[in-house]
């Protein structure tokens, strides 16, 4: 890639954005509101903003190999304190994607060094449905549900935090677990069923002794 040329693609876009709107960058200088805490793979076929159709100050955006939630993971843990407590944003997306190489790497016996522990976490969702996956005959369609399982447990690792915990007694807060399908371009909605997954887990995983867990009677 010729690298000059992305400075070349920078100037073409200032132009065109200022040409229909002479405020867009002095407007977005003033501070972002977005509403969407996005959180998807770093893979370069998977955009955030450009899949979603929205623009620049819509979504806060976090990006890592497999779209992962570990609680130990700082960064992961600072983006969402920050979009939650300071961003008030009301939706939460976990997005993952079919032809994931993350999860790939997971299912294979294989030693990618600093990559090992990263990759245990999603070993672990599969040790956790390993009943489920291992009736999947199909290779493929067993990675595809080891995809959409990942974003299930990173969802559910959303909702483990405090801070989210907080939010959800305070605001309609809203954790949506998608995938996007490379191959099609499409995105799907996994219409997770938190009310659900949450009666079964929030026993454990309820953090505030102040506050009684929040009854079961909307979706996050
Ligand atoms: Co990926």
């Amino acid at each position: 890639m010729d690298i000059s040329q992305i400075f070349k693609n920078n100037q073409d876009w200032v132009q065109k954005k200022l040409s229909v709107e002479p405020n867009y960058f002095s407007d977005l200088s003033k501070g972002q509101t977005p509403d969407i805490l996005y959180i998807g793979c770093s893979d370069s076929r998977v955009t955030a903003e450009e899949l979603m159709g929205i623009a620049p100050g819509q979504a806060f955006v976090h990006r890592n190999i497999a779209n992962m939630v570990p609680n130990t993971d700082l960064s992961a843990m600072s983006v969402i304190n920050y979009a939650v407590q300071h961003l008030k944003v009301n939706h939460i997306v976990v997005c993952g994607h079919y032809y994931c190489g993350g999860v790939q790497a997971a299912m294979k016996s294989q030693d990618l060094g600093i990559l090992n522990p990263w990759l245990r976490n999603i070993r672990d969702v599969y040790r956790t449905h390993q009943a489920e996956l291992d009736a999947i005959k199909d290779e493929e369609l067993r990675y595809k549900r080891l995809v959409e399982l990942n974003v299930e447990e990173q969802c559910i690792n959303v909702i483990k935090t405090a801070e989210v915990q907080k939010a959800r007694r305070e605001r309609d807060l809203t954790v949506h677990g998608w995938v996007f399908d490379v191959h099609t371009g499409k995105l799907i909605d996994l219409n997770i069923d938190f009310i659900k997954l949450l009666e079964n887990i929030m026993q454990i995983y309820h953090l505030d002794p102040n506050e009684p867990e929040k009854p079961a009677d909307k979706n996050v």
